[in-house]
């Protein structure tokens, strides 16, 4: 596995609508374990291919209960609305307030091609909609509310 760079708020790749991948293959499970290992090492709890520079639909995210993997993700339901902090490899050390649905379904391929779904809630749904928006070229700055600085958050 290998350690891969984070693109940064200002690179081209993260503003653009990510294509579905259209084939699933050995290089594609290869770049999904350095986007888990890369995120990891970042002490991060999501990341999303463009974020490596591959505008392509995959996102990996732990949560905290173990990693998930989805390839082509569409979310299929989604209920309540709850507001909570956020932040971003691609924008590091800023975090501000995003409202989020609260609950999501998602359906996905998972590394082996197969039709997966997968209910959230809590901060696995807001890592889903937050890497998902990601695919659509968007960033959590572009929503967020309250924008700021770490060391201002932690006075
Ligand atoms: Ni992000």
């Amino acid at each position: 596995m290998a350690i891969l760079e984070i693109k940064k708020a200002g690179d081209p790749v993260l503003k653009k609508v990510c294509e579905p991948v259209g084939h699933i293959d050995k290089a594609l499970r290869k770049m999904l374990d350095d986007m888990a290992e890369t995120m990891k090492k970042a002490d991060g709890v999501g990341l999303a291919a463009p974020q490596v520079g591959k505008p392509i639909r995959a996102v990996v995210i732990d949560a905290g209960e173990g990693l998930h993997e989805l390839i082509n993700p569409e979310i299929t339901f989604k209920e309540g609305t709850v507001k909570d902090t956020e932040g971003c490899l691609s924008v590091p050390e800023y975090y501000g307030e995003v409202q989020r649905f609260a609950r999501v379904k998602v359906k996905f391929l998972n590394r082996w091609g197969k039709k997966q779904h997968l209910t959230a809630e809590g901060l696995l749904a807001r890592c889903i909609q937050h890497e998902l928006d990601h695919l659509e070229g968007k960033l959590f700055i572009d929503v967020a509310e309250n924008l700021r600085l770490r060391e201002e958050n932690s006075k």
